[in-house]
C-alpha cells in the first residue's frame, strides 16, 4: 500500500504518538482541570505540556491562548463565529477549504458583509486586489496559509501588513502548513492561527486548535459553547479565563497526549527538514506527471510552477476521464491511496478551473518514500493508458 493522502490526515504517525496515548489512558487519565487528586493532575498535565510546546513552536505569546478544538474546522468556526458580528466585513480568498467558506457563508446570511478576492488560476494571491478589498473598517482577512488543492502558499506576511493597515484581524488557516512550513505568529502579524493536529502536526484524528495573537482581546471572541470548564464553578455564566473561556466540556486529553508526541516529533526532525523531504518527493511526483502529459495530452497538473511557491500536494486531471475512475484504479489495482474530487474546497476549484469534477490529488508526507512516487507515477501512467 502506498499512501499519499496526507493532505487529509497524516498516516502513519510518528514513533510515540501510540505509546502516549496509551500512556495517558494508564499512567494519567483523570479528568483534568476538575479534580484535585492525581490522575486528574497528571492528565492536566499532560494538556498543559502540549499548551506550551505549541506556544512556542508557533511563536505565541501565550500558552492560555492555545484553545483545543476537535479539528481545523472547528478553530475556523470558533474564531469566525466567535469574531464577526452582523454589518462587519470579512475578505477571504478563493482558495479557502469550506472550513471557512460555509461558516461564512452562514455568517452573510446574519449580515456579515463576505468579500472572496478572486486568486490566480495557479492559486496565488494577489496581493493588490486583498489590499484593495480590505477597506477601512474590514474587521477580519481570511487567508489559506497553503491550498490543499494546488499547494499553492499565500503570502502571509504581506496579507498582515494588509490587515494591520486596515485594523483588521488576520486569521490564518494553517491546516495544510502547520508541521511543514515555518510558522512564527509574532514575526509573520497572525492574530489568530487555526490548525490541525492530525495532519502535518502528526497527531491523532479529533486534535486542532485556535492560537490567539497578542493583538487578539479574548473578550472580543464569543466562546461557540458553554458550560463546564472546572474553574469557577460557582458562576452560571461563562467564565472569562483563557482558555477555559472556549473549552468547556471534558477535553480530549489522550488525542492531545498523541499531539505532543506528534509535535515533538516535528520539532526533532525539524520543519525545515521534513519540508525539503516533501518538496523533494513532490517534485518527483510532479516531474513524472509531466513527463507522462508529454506522452498522453491532456493530463494537466496544477499549481504553481516554481516549488518555493508550493506544499506537497499536487493535484492532476485528465481530459475524458472522471477522477473517480482514476481514484479508484489506483487503490484497487496498485494500492496507490489517493484523494479524488472536490476536497472540501469547491472555491478553489473555482479558481484554477477543474469545477464541477475536481482533481485527483497526491500528498507525499514525512516517510513516503521516492519508490512509493516512483511506483505510484507508474501506476497513474498505467491507469491513464488502460482507462483511455
Ligand atoms: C486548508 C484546509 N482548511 C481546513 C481544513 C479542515 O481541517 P479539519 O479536517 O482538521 O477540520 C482542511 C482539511 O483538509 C484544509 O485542507
Amino acid at each position: 500500500m502506498i499512501y499519499l493522502d496526507n493532505a487529509a490526515t497524516s498516516w502513519p504517525k510518528p514513533p510515540g504518538v501510540a505509546e502516549a496515548m496509551v500512556g495517558a489512558l494508564t499512567r494519567a487519565g483523570g479528568n483534568p482541570g476538575r479534580a484535585g487528586h492525581r490522575l486528574s493532575l497528571a492528565s492536566g498535565h499532560i494538556m498543559y505540556d502540549c499548551r506550551e510546546a505549541l506556544a512556542e513552536f508557533f511563536g505565541a505569546p501565550d500558552p492560555l491562548g492555545v484553545i483545543f478544538t476537535q479539528n481545523a474546522t472547528h478553530a475556523l468556526n470558533l474564531a469566525l463565529h466567535g469574531l464577526l458580528r452582523p454589518g462587519a466585513r470579512v475578505v477571504c480568498t478563493s482558495m479557502e477549504h469550506n472550513g471557512v467558506m460555509r461558516p461564512l457563508r452562514a455568517l452573510e446570511r446574519t449580515g456579515v458583509e463576505v468579500a472572496v478576492v478572486r486568486c490566480g488560476a495557479d492559486g496565488v494571491l494577489p496581493v493588490d486586489a486583498l489590499a484593495a478589498a480590505v477597506t477601512p473598517g474590514t474587521a477580519l482577512v481570511v487567508v489559506n496559509h497553503a491550498s490543499n488543492v494546488t499547494g499553492t502558499i499565500a503570502p502571509v506576511a504581506e496579507a498582515a501588513e494588509v490587515a494591520r493597515r486596515a485594523g483588521a484581524l488576520l486569521l490564518v488557516d494553517a491546516a495544510q502548513s502547520a508541521g511543514t512550513l515555518e510558522i512564527d505568529m509574532g514575526r509573520m502579524g497572525i492574530d489568530l492561527l487555526a490548525f490541525a493536529g492530525h495532519k502535518g502536526l502528526l497527531g491523532p484524528s479529533g486534535t486542532g486548535g485556535l492560537v490567539l495573537g497578542a493583538s487578539v482581546d479574548p473578550g472580543r471572541l464569543a466562546p461557540l459553547m458553554q458550560g463546564g470548564t472546572g474553574s469557577r464553578s460557582e458562576q452560571e455564566v461563562q467564565p472569562e479565563d483563557l482558555p477555559d473561556k472556549f473549552e468547556s466540556g471534558t477535553p480530549n486529553f489522550v488525542g492531545i497526549a498523541g499531539l505532543g508526541a506528534g509535535l515533538a516529533y516535528v520539532r526533532e526532525r525539524g520543519v525545515a527538514a521534513i519540508r525539503a523531504h516533501e518538496m523533494k518527493l513532490a517534485e518527483r511526483l510532479r516531474e513524472g506527471l509531466l513527463r507522462l502529459a508529454g506522452r498522453a495530452p491532456g493530463v494537466t497538473v496544477f499549481g504553481p510552477a516554481d516549488p518555493a511557491l508550493r506544499v506537497g500536494a499536487v493535484s492532476f486531471t485528465v481530459d475524458g476521464l472522471s477522477v473517480s475512475d482514476i481514484g479508484f484504479a489506483l487503490d484497487e489495482e496498485f494500492g496507490v491511496l489517493t484523494r479524488v474530487g472536490l476536497h472540501c474546497a469547491p472555491a478553489a476549484h473555482r479558481t484554477i478551473g477543474t469545477l464541477p469534477g475536481g482533481t485527483v490529488r497526491l500528498a507525499p508526507g514525512p516517510f513516503t518514500t521516492a519508490a512509493e512516487v516512483d511506483a505510484a507515477v507508474d501506476a497513474i501512467a498505467a491507469v491513464v493508458g488502460r482507462l483511455r
